[in-house]
């Protein structure tokens, strides 16, 4: 039989948020229902921060209140903070994600925060989903390279994967924001984090700035990993990480795992027109 491999569909969320020109929800809720045709099992929809610092995600309530929910998809979003957890939580969200960085320069730059202040910042949020069962996905980001404090070490992230884990993440995706990492960067990286997390504990957020993605999530499979997040069309960036580019996309992920003899259960005629859907997004 062969092994499933699961793609996280980042599209939405991590896909548009970095776009210039100020996407209707409308539009967003037209990718959210295609893509919920295609066989995901997990989408990320949206993100409940301030306007001001993602202006892109400022509808975040209205798309998660117009798509069309097919049973068996958890509809996610991220939350920076109690607020933003709230306010997810009213506008239905299925599961929340709370996201740490690796490194302090990353972490002032996203969140204003150090590293610890923003771990505090998310302990309240993970005791309220527990107390609503709802689960809660862990990011720690600049994995392997951070744009501000060069080479991560390896042992940072398992400390920030391990605290993640403390506060009751169901699993935790480990984000190459800047997609600097390598085969053998990642290989190090992974190798730190399960002294702390089991494989199937965690996912790989992979960016593709270098065109790499696909030899890093090869690495992360020989590792025993089998989730992976990517976005159709390959959009996204974080804006507060220079020279982040993005996602590995989603199309090219489950073609490379078909032919290395995984299933992934997703449409792949259905993933083309969500890419071109995404891709027309970016240039209107
Ligand atoms: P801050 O400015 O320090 O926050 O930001 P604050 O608590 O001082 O609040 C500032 C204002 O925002 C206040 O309003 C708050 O009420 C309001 P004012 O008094 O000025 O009128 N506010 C909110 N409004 C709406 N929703 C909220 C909220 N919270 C406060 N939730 C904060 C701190 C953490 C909020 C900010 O730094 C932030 O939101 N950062 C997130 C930035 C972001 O979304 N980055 C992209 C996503 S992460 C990513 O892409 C990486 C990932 O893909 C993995 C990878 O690739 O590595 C996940
Ligand atoms: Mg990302």
């Amino acid at each position: 039989m062969p092994e499933t491999v699961e793609i996280f569909e980042m599209g939405p969320r991590d896909g548009l948020q970095n776009e210039k020109r100020l996407i209707p929800a409308a539009e967003k809720i037209a990718l959210v229902d295609l893509l919920s045709q295609a066989g995901f099992r997990r989408i990320e929809v949206t993100s409940f921060v301030p306007a001001r610092w993602v202006p892109q995600m400022a509808d975040a309530a209205e798309v998660l209140a117009g798509i069309t929910r097919r049973p068996g998809i958890r509809y996610a979003a991220l939350t920076p903070n109690l607020r933003g957890y709230q306010a997810a939580r009213a506008a239905g969200a299925d599961e929340v994600a709370i996201f740490a960085s690796a490194s302090e320069g990353f972490s002032r730059a996203n969140l204003n925060a150090t590293v610890a202040e923003s771990l505090e910042r998310f302990a309240p949020v993970a005791e309220a989903a527990r107390a609503d069962g709802i689960p809660v996905r862990g990011y720690v980001s600049v994995v392997t390279d951070c744009p501000f404090d060069g080479p991560t070490p390896p042992g940072s992230v398992a400390r920030v994967a391990a605290a993640l884990r403390d506060m009751g993440c169901y699993e935790i995706s480990l984000g190459d924001t800047i997609g600097q990492g390598r085969p053998e960067t990642i290989d190090a990286m992974l190798q730190a984090v399960l002294n702390e997390l089991p494989p199937d504990r965690l996912a790989g957020h992979y960016h593709d700035t270098a065109g790499r993605a696909l030899e890093n999530i090869d690495a992360s499979l020989a590792r025993g990993l089998r989730v992976f997040d990517a976005a159709v069309g390959g959009l996204g960036g974080c804006p507060y990480a220079p020279g982040a580019a993005g996602n590995v996309a989603t199309e090219a992920v489950a073609a490379h795992l078909e032919t290395r003899g995984f299933r992934t259960w997703l449409d792949m005629a259905l993933l083309r027109e969500a890419a071109d859907m995404a891709r027309g997004m970016r240039k209107e």
